[in-house]
């Protein structure tokens, strides 16, 4: 994050990332989505900050990824973002991205916290 931060010139404000404690197929997508976030800030965004929290609580595993950059029109679709959507979909959670022209975008994800309990593991007699 340090890294990406200083190549492409954008702060980074990260207020958790409770990663150990998730099950590892959940923190693989957790993972990727927020790549791909950034991804999109760095090539669309021309934002000067942006703010990830990843916060684990009664609800479920919550991820906000905030820019402060250009946002984009109601109705855009891509693979990125429909990857993203995919991401937490498949791990039983949902994800939207909210951009507003001139104002911003914001990527919300949410998974329950049933989705969070980590496979069962079968002990043999
Ligand atoms: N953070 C962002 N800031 C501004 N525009 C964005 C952002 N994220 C996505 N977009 C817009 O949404 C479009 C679709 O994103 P995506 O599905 O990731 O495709 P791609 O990144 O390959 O263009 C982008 O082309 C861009 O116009
Ligand atoms: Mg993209």
């Amino acid at each position: 994050m340090a890294e990406w931060s200083a190549r492409v010139g954008i702060v980074v404000e990260v207020w958790a990332l409770p990663e150990g404690d998730v099950p590892d197929l959940v923190a693989r997508n957790l993972d990727a989505t927020v790549c791909e976030a950034l991804a999109n800030i760095e090539r669309h965004s021309r934002a000067r900050t942006v703010a990830i929290a990843v916060t684990v609580g009664k609800n479920g595993l919550r991820l906000t990824v905030s820019d402060d950059g250009r946002g984009f029109p109601p109705g855009t679709t891509g693979r990125g973002l429909s990857a993203m959507k995919a991401h937490f979909a498949g791990v039983g959670g949902a994800l939207t991205v909210n951009g507003v022209p001139g104002a911003g975008t914001t990527v919300r994800g949410l998974i329950p916290p049933g989705a969070l309990v980590p496979p069962a593991v079968e002990v043999l007699a």
